[in-house]
């Protein structure tokens, strides 16, 4: 089968980036991570992917004029990498208009909540004081929406009694680390189309 060519773009821990990696040496991703890339020199995640020996490549948002002077050189440094899907990994940007048509239906995001509920930041302590049971995650295409964009996949985690922001963050993160590298080999698999911003997926498995 075919491997798939990726950039994973992160702006922090990065241990969806590890689970990845991971998932590549063990052989359950059929891809290639060709870059990571972050806006921030001090992400953990730059540490995982060194020890991979993945390259990277630091882009500093601050030291550009305009968040489209951004876009615009991170869009030159993903294009070098001849990446055929970009993983947003923990990459605290917001993104233009025109960087996210550029990479429609090529784009991917994790985010730590059951969307559309929870947008943006503080997913774990809005779905605690919201009182709510089930909290989870979801993987999407990006959209020029915040956090919007096709849903692909959704995992759901029971909120305990007892769950602190912290408890439950963590046990997302451990089903984000499944989930996520499964989704980028249905992609690998060609096992997924985005036909009128809707997802098609074909079982061949
Ligand atoms: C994850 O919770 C992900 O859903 C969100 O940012 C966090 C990144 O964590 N988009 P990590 O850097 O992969 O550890």
């Amino acid at each position: 089968m075919k491997t798939l060519p990726i950039v994973v773009l992160i702006s922090g821990s990065g241990s969806n980036l590890q689970s990845i990696i991971n998932s590549i040496a063990n052989k359950t991703l059929n891809a290639k991570i060709c870059a990571v890339i972050t806006n921030k020199a001090d992400a953990y995640g730059l540490e995982r992917a060194k020890q991979a020996n993945i390259p990277t490549e630091i882009l500093d948002h601050r030291q550009y004029p305009s968040r489209e002077d951004f876009d615009a050189q991170l869009t030159k440094i993903i294009e070098r990498y001849q990446a055929e899907l970009v993983v947003l990994a923990g990459f605290m940007r917001i993104l233009s208009d025109g960087f996210v048509a550029h990479f429609y239906g090529r784009m991917i995001n994790i985010h730590p909540s059951l969307l559309p509920k929870y947008r943006g930041l503080h997913t774990h302590q809005r779905a605690l004081e919201s009182g709510d049971k089930v909290h989870g995650l979801s993987i999407h295409y990006v959209s020029a929406e915040l956090d919007g964009g096709p849903i692909i996949l959704q995992k759901t985690v029971p909120i305990l009694a007892d769950d602190t922001e912290k408890s439950l963050a963590q046990r997302v993160l451990v089903e984000e680390h499944i989930a996520y590298p499964k989704v980028i080999q249905w992609i690998a698999q060609g096992r997924l189309q985005l036909i009128d911003h809707k997802i098609i997926m074909t079982d061949n498995a």
